[in-house]
């Protein structure tokens, strides 16, 4: 399976640092083509910055995804502020990352919810990346994979299979710190959310599963390595070009 490499740039940039970070992107995949070989890589930038991605990737002929970070619960509508999955769509998106944990946290977005904004993704013909992970206190009370399977179980509606949806296990502790989990604890979450799919669905093996936390070129090599990691889902990382490229190079 071809490793996808994802950049989740969250609420970071500004047109000037938007087109020097596409630059030093395209200026990295030229330096070594194999690269697009072994990975596919997708660029999530925030909403406002979106045509400008579009732009450049044509500009530069970066062989790159197009992704939102989030979508609204609803079709297009009476809904101020929100953007819908058909927006994305419109503006050149496969691919929207649901059900992050700063969204679950500081947007109090439900398993309910993120199951909803699947549904009509899919719906519009985009695929989801959909996060699950533990807190900290939920591993140090041995329930990560209690919790990474009720999120699973109530987040993927029924219209899921391997050509529509990734799953990213992100454990928050991990997110922003610095801290990864080991490669064995990612090669066992991994393996559990394998077999977790394996009960919805006939395609679970043809799944793509990200792992995310503090992913760098540093950790790349290791984490790309163990079983069932089918890519990177990266924050910190992806804000600078030659770091976010690197950990294509090192799968
Ligand atoms: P990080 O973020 O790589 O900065 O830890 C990962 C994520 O939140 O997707």
């Amino acid at each position: 399976m071809k490793k996808l490499i994802a950049g989740n740039w969250k609420m970071n940039g500004t047109v000037a640092s938007v087109r020097t970070l596409m630059e030093g992107i395209a200026g990295a995949m030229e330096d070594d083509l194999s690269v697009l070989d072994k990975c596919d890589f997708l660029l999530c930038p925030a909403y406002l910055h979106l045509p400008l991605v579009q732009q450049m990737k044509k500009i530069l002929g970066v062989s790159v995804f197009l992704g939102g970070q989030d979508c609204a619960v609803t079709d297009d509508g009476a809904y101020t502020g929100d953007v819908s999955a058909a927006m994305l769509c419109d503006l050149g998106c496969e691919y929207v990352i649901l059900g992050h944990s700063e969204r679950r946290h500081y947007h109090d977005e439900s398993d309910d919810i993120v199951c909803q904004k699947a549904a009509l993704a899919h719906n519009k013909g985009l695929q989801t990346i959909i996060c699950v992970g533990e807190t900290e206190s939920d591993r140090d009370a041995g329930k990560a994979e209690d919790v990474v399977a009720a999120q699973l179980s109530r987040s993927l509606p029924d219209t899921v299979n391997a050509d529509n949806t990734v799953i990213a296990y992100e454990p928050v502790w991990a997110i922003g710190t610095g801290k990864t989990a080991t490669p064995d604890d990612v090669a066992a979450m991994h393996k559990f959310i394998r077999k977790k799919l394996q009960e919805k669905l006939a395609d679970f093996n043809r799944i793509r599963i990200l792992y995310g936390g503090s992913m760098k070129p540093e950790n790349a090599a290791e984490l790309l390595a163990t079983p069932n990691v089918d890519g990177g889902l990266i924050g910190g990382a992806s804000l600078k070009a030659e770091q976010f490229v690197a950990i294509g190079q090192a799968a």
